[in-house]
């Protein structure tokens, strides 16, 4: 590896024990990837430091407490020392629970202190805690082009493919050490080498709303894997909740950290350029039997039509999002067997208080939480066995997560379900 002047100092310990560390991480990870160099970064967006009472457990010998675990888990460090204030602009990404409705998702007194202490610590590191997976849209866009290091397989995508800026998938113990060092190995999609496309897609059915983009890209995730499709055709209304919810998809059912949909995306002006000179390894076609095949894929843990639970939010809901369900919920109750939950950053439910949809929402019987999702809390409604959701990731991984059955589909199926209790889901 070649290291600046800067970085051997950082190595060497001149700059601090949490820097030597840090680098030294840092380093044996640039060393297995191949990497050469490393590149600067300044926006980073991991979990730093954050664990439950069984990881602190873990480190008592340390001092069981934030520190160790930073020090010990994070940075792999054979020592405890001090941790210097954060600069640029590191976030934490989301968390275990709600930090007010952590009762009604059934955590205990132990776990939300433990939750409390971990959240002062963060923030006396100068770390923004949006505690969400959308950083982009809760005050952390980097810049075309930016290099960043971003844990969350749905923000990675995002921020590759839709932002123009440039991070691979990165770890816990990556995006720590990063926070301190401000460097990331240069390495995949840093390089635009590695940013070219490998497949082309041709999508031959209109995809519009957040139901179809989601169906896309779980149809593609699963055929291209870790490569990057290149995506042409009848693709509307190309905001960033779609986005939101087809790279989620993509990367759940596959591994995707980027693509290109030419004329939308920013490094895809033309097929050309979004292939680079390389030629496409497969030429692939998401027509009407595509479409059906991939619904039903998406379905095939649905059973029981009696829904008991319907999550919403996942990637975290965007405020359009939230206005649809509170539209949607106006003059209607939850019904009693079914519990209604959505999910948001803390960011965009200030804006959803203001504005009177938790309010709607909370009315009607739902609960607009912050910070966490199902799949990642582990936590559901007591006795769920039938859950409907509108994400394709979620539905990807829920089942597998709690053993339980569950049915995808449009926004509005998901409102039906949790005001009748039933499924009437169907492809259109
Ligand atoms: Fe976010 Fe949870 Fe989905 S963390 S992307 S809502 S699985």
């Amino acid at each position: 590896m070649k290291l600046t002047p800067e970085e051997e100092d950082m190595l060497s310990g001149k700059r601090g024990k949490a820097a030597e560390k840090a680098m030294d991480l840092l380093v044996r990870y640039a060393n297995a990837l191949g990497a050469e160099r490393f590149v600067e970064t300044y926006n980073v967006a991991g979990v730093p430091g954050t664990s439950n009472p069984w990881l602190k457990h873990q480190f008592e010998a340390d001092g069981g407490d934030y520190r160790a675990v930073f020090c010990r888990f994070d940075l792999d460090s054979d020592e405890v020392f001090d941790l210097p204030k954060m600069t640029g602009n590191s976030c934490h990404l989301q968390g275990g629970m709600d930090p007010e409705l952590w009762r009604e998702q059934g955590f205990s007194d132990a776990l939300h202190d433990n939750f409390v202490s971990d959240e002062k610590n963060v923030t006396a590191l100068d770390i923004r805690n949006l505690k969400t997976c959308t950083p982009y849209i809760a005050g952390n866009e980097p810049k075309f082009g930016e290099h960043c290091a971003w844990m969350e397989s749905s923000a990675v995508v995002y921020c590759n493919s839709v932002l123009g800026s440039r991070t691979n998938t990165e770890g816990r113990e990556s995006t720590s050490a990063a926070m301190i060092t401000h460097r990331i190995p240069d390495w995949g999609l840093h390089t635009d080498a590695n940013r070219r496309g490998h497949h082309h897609i041709k999508v031959d059915v209109p995809v519009d709303s957040i139901f179809e983009w989601g169906m896309l890209g779980y149809f593609i995730g699963e055929i291209v894997q870790e490569t990057i499709p290149v995506i042409e055709g009848d693709l509307k209304n190309a905001d960033l909740t779609r986005h939101k919810h087809f790279g989620a998809a993509a990367a759940s059912s596959g591994g995707v950290e980027m693509y290109h949909m030419v004329g939308i995306t920013p490094e895809a002006p033309t097929a050309e350029k979004a292939f680079g000179g390389l030629t496409p390894l497969s030429h692939i076609y998401y027509g009407p039997e595509e479409r059906r095949k991939t619904y039903e894929n998406l379905n095939i843990r649905g059973k029981s039509r009696d829904v008991d639970f319907v999550m919403l939010g996942c990637p975290h809901a965007a405020l359009e999002q939230i206005e649809e369900v509170a539209r949607l919920l106006v003059g209607r109750k939850i019904h009693e067997n079914t519990a209604l939950w959505m999910f948001t950053s803390r960011f965009v439910k200030l804006q959803a208080d203001a504005r009177g949809f938790t309010d709607i929402i909370q009315g009607a019987g739902g609960m607009l939480m912050t910070d966490t999702c199902s799949a990642i809390s582990q936590i559901i409604p007591p006795d769920t066995k039938v859950v409907a959701l509108d994400s394709a990731k979620q539905t990807h991984y829920l089942p597998a997560f709690m053993g339980v059955e569950a049915w995808y589909g449009t926004t509005t199926d998901c409102i039906n379900a949790a005001v009748s209790g039933k499924w009437e889901g169907e492809l259109s």
